[in-house]
């Protein structure tokens, strides 16, 4: 019998990747393709979607051909995404309409500011288990509608559809303006401030207070469920799940019972922890919301994230030119023993997990003559570690479990001292599996068990094999004294923008 695989699309911020996996969970082929980010004005982040497709379109094909293998031979296809990022096409034609305003985008602050003070806000947080934000859809996608001329009306007459990245790309995947399937699943919903977070439904009281027209919107899904078979770029592929882009690191890195946590580090740093068939509601600054759904029930979890981490050492690469490529941050930050007492709180749009700061904006604390580059380069490592620690902390208070350890992965995870430094805060190990691609492992999981290509959740721990492990070393009043000082320098950034 033909040896058979299963695909996986990691649609991202930057870029598109198409992995090609076997049964046990080992990378066949790989194609990628970067996309242009656009700033248009200060705040402003804007992708073209119709790029995007066409990176698709030549990936998969590319990916195929890298794997050696036909189209034939894939079992199913799974696609992550990067979350929140808003995009609205026309549905007769399927262009775009105007560019898509990508999930770090903070043009809607005036627009959050006015609903946080309208009737209803209150309940926000109770129906989706998320502070109004800039960072979630809904806003960007009301903001759409009051600044396009004409739209409005289009989106009430059902003409204009609504998606973040998976339901565009399902959506072209599966014919486009020819019947292509609308669909989005629960764990990208749960980021759209308009789904409600115990029934899994869009919830009309959410759709009023943005005032969205129930038209525009896809239809929810499991993770794993029939989203259609492709018709276009390759066709005759089985598209059978979907998750945003984090959920699929949580699923990728097994992370299947209660309690068991991961941490991707990107250009953000993105903490989830598993907290089962418990909806947790946070007090302590976290998000609520679905960490997968492969059968009629979700598993919740709680999820920290971190606006800057990997961005900061591309700030220190590029704006100060202290290091010429990013690896060299550790090679720097090893010349010295410690920080000096130097502090960096990286608040460049604010901060986000647990603080949730839009006044904040970034600081150096403790500058003396003594500090050198290596002290900074300590200083932008450790405000990785310190932001961590913070979520670590809050996900341990709201759930009640303790993380035992802490899953990474993620382009940083590469850095041995950040991984050290980390483990050293967090006082307990830090583990990084041999697959270092979770995102599109996790989607290939949920979609190779939606056909049973893989038998159940088990089978997938089986795959999950540690590659590295760094235990914590710290001097326990060292910590304690250093994270104080770190919580000082945070609660400084505060109010900085009136
Ligand atoms: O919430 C945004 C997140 O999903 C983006 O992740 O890895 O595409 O930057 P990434």
């Amino acid at each position: 019998m033909a040896a058979r695989y299963v695909m996986a699309i990691d649609q991202g911020t930057t870029s598109t990747r198409c992995i090609v996996f076997d049964q046990r969970a080992r990378l066949v082929g790989v194609a990628q393709r970067e996309h242009q980010q656009r700033y248009p004005r200060p705040g402003w982040v804007e992708q073209d979607a119709a790029e995007v497709w066409r990176n698709v379109g030549r990936i998969v094909p590319q990916a195929l051909r890298e794997s050696g293998i036909a189209a034939e031979e894939i079992v199913a296809l799974g696609i992550a995404n990067q979350r929140e990022t808003t995009v609205l096409w026309d549905r007769r034609t399927g262009v775009p309409i105007g560019r898509a305003i990508v999930w770090q985008d903070t043009r809607t602050e005036d627009l959050v500011r006015e609903l946080a003070n309208a009737p209803g806000a209150h309940r926000i947080r109770e129906l989706t288990g998320l502070p109004l934000a800039t960072y979630f859809a809904a806003p960007r996608l009301r903001w759409l509608l009051d600044n396009t001329p004409g739209l409005r009306e289009r989106a009430e007459r059902g003409e204009v559809l609504f998606g973040t990245m998976e339901t565009w790309v399902i959506w072209q995947l599966t014919g486009g303006p020819d019947g292509g399937a609308h669909r989005t699943d629960v764990t990208n919903a749960s980021r759209t401030l308009l789904m409600n977070l115990a029934t899994l439904q869009w919830d009309s009281e959410l759709l009023r207070f943005f005032d969205i027209p129930a038209a525009v919107l896809p239809r929810i899904q499991a993770s794993t469920a029939p989203y259609g078979r492709t018709t276009t770029v390759v066709p005759g592929i089985d598209i059978a799940a979907a998750l945003g882009d984090q959920h699929a690191a949580l699923f990728g890195q097994t992370c299947f019972a209660r309690g068991e946590t991961k941490c991707t580090y990107g250009t953000g740093g993105f903490l989830m922890m598993n907290t089962g068939s418990e909806l947790v509601r946070s007090e302590h600054g976290l998000l609520s919301t679905i960490g997968y759904q492969i059968g009629p029930e979700p598993v919740y979890a709680l999820e920290g994230p971190i606006a800057v981490t990997g961005s900061l050492v591309q700030w220190i690469r590029d704006n100060l030119g202290l290091v010429g490529s990013a690896p060299e941050i550790e090679t720097l930050a090893a010349t010295v023993e410690d920080n000096g007492g130097c502090y960096i709180v990286p608040a460049f749009s604010g901060l986000y997990a647990p603080h949730w700061r839009s006044d904040a904006r970034g600081a150096i604390f403790g500058l003396t003559s003594y500090i050198t580059k290596g002290h900074l380069a300590r200083a932008v490592l450790e405000a990785t570690a310190w932001q961590t620690r913070e979520v670590v902390e809050a996900m341990n208070a709201d759930s009640g479990l303790q993380a035992r350890t802490l899953r990474v992965d993620g382009g940083m995870t590469a850095d041995n001292l950040l991984m050290r430094i980390v483990a050293d805060v967090l006082d307990i190990p830090v583990v990084r599996p041999f697959v270092a691609e979770t995102v599109s492992l996790g989607a290939a999981y949920a979609a190779g068990l939606a056909v049973g290509y893989w038998p159940d959740l088990e089978g997938l721990r089986r795959n999950w094999r540690p590659a590295a492990q760094w235990t914590p070393r710290m001097d326990p009043a060292h910590r304690a004294e250093e994270y104080a000082n770190w919580q000082r320098a945070v609660s400084l950034t505060f109010g900085w923008l009136r």
